[in-house]
């Protein structure tokens, strides 16, 4: 059986999803701006399901994948490099050439923004490694330790 349909459909389930729960979000405040709590409050409770949603269709896109704290690290760090080197700089040359000024800006703040985004993953990578490494050095002075006593 060919799944990679259905693994193609489930990354864009995902993408609908996630997308609908921050509509939703930007959808309460405008509300709210406008002053209609009450409908503020029904986009705010379906973004809360549409998160749910969203959930539900990533963890059956990475059911192959096992995720550590380093590989989670790792998908992140790669993402944010692929927007920041790649993607923001190909939609600015486009809105670039398309004479979208305020595009041009935002997809030039936010290449930056990405690539903060990425370092902030790579330092917390870094100090994870070490926090790990201290915790096999106390694991093994403390196994050595109970060695000792036991011999
Ligand atoms: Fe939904
Ligand atoms: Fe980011």
């Amino acid at each position: 059986m060919n799944h990679y349909k259905t693994q193609d459909n489930l990354e864009s389930a995902f993408a609908g999803e996630s997308m609908a729960n921050r509509r939703y979000l930007y959808f309460a405040k405008k509300c709210r701006e406008l002053g209609n709590e009450a409908v503020a409050e029904v986009f705010e409770a379906t973004a809360q399901q549409e998160t749910q949603h969203a959930f539900a269709h990533l963890e059956l896109t990475l059911a192959g994948e096992n995720l550590t704290v380093e590989r989670m690290l790792e998908i992140a760090i790669e993402g944010e490099l692929y927007e920041s080197k790649h993607m923001y700089p190909e939609f600015e040359k486009t809105a670039n050439e398309e004479g979208d000024a305020l595009a041009v800006k935002e997809f030039a703040e936010q290449a930056t923004e990405s690539a903060l985004h990425a370092e902030t993953f790579k330092k917390a990578a870094k100090r994870f490694k070490g926090l790990t490494s201290v915790e096999a050095r106390h694991a093994a002075h403390y196994q050595a330790t109970l060695d000792t006593l036991k011999s």
